[in-house]
């Protein structure tokens, strides 16, 4: 970082937005396989948090990837970087005193443990939505596995392209398993006393 940026201190902080709020401000992440189910389970939990009043925004590859991304590819190295510019924009929207969702393959562990470290520790939920490859591949909803097969998409994740399952998420999810309901109420039930704040 340039020594000439010096932070300005603003009058209105996340303490304050926080508390007009009436909830704290986090990031829940969830990774896992492409057509693992991330971004439907995301979608409901969001709902739910809305629905309770709790201010949220979603991140994901179609707002992410067509926008402020949209200059990266997922050779390992851009993948790296578009994790760590999602969590920097995480950071900003924890500061506004959002919930953020955040649903990205993440393949590497690395980049996962960048994230923790951008965002901090204790405002990071990892939630792993575990598909095995085969059910991914059998759903297939956007197409994807059928054209890595066909050796038309390079570095598809799980197929010619690593992933890297946490070893230890705060939850795991395995839709293979158990209902997208349960799925979805197992994080709201996790989330909901860190919602809290401890002033009252
Ligand atoms: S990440 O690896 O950099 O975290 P990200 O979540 O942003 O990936 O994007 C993954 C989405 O892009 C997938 O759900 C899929 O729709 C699409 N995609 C296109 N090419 C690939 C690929 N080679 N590997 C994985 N996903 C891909």
């Amino acid at each position: 970082m340039s020594k000439h940026i010096i932070p300005h201190s603003y009058q209105v902080s996340k303490a304050n937005r926080i508390q007009s709020n009436q909830h704290n401000s986090f990031l829940i992440w969830f990774t896992g396989l492409s057509g693992s189910g991330k971004s439907t389970i995301a979608n409901l939990v969001e709902k739910k948090l809305f629905e309770n009043g709790v201010k949220t925004y979603s991140l994901d590859g179609d707002n992410i990837r067509t926008g402020i991304n949209k200059d990266l590819s997922f050779a390992p190295e851009h993948r790296t970087e578009n994790i760590r510019r999602i969590a920097e924009v995480s950071n900003l929207m924890i500061d506004a005193g959002l919930v953020v969702l955040a649903a990205f393959v993440s393949p590497y562990k690395k980049d996962r443990q960048n994230i923790r470290t951008i965002v901090k520790d204790v405002n990071f939920v990892e939630v792993y939505i575990n598909t095995s490859v085969e059910e991914c591949e059998r759903r297939d909803v956007k197409g994807l596995y059928k054209k890595a097969r066909a050796g038309e998409i390079k570095n598809m994740t799980g197929i010619s392209a690593p992933y890297e399952a946490p070893e230890n998420p705060d939850i795991e999810i395995k839709t293979e398993n158990e209902s997208i309901e349960d799925s979805v109420q197992k994080i709201v039930d996790f989330i909901t006393p860190k919602l809290q704040l401890n002033n009252e």
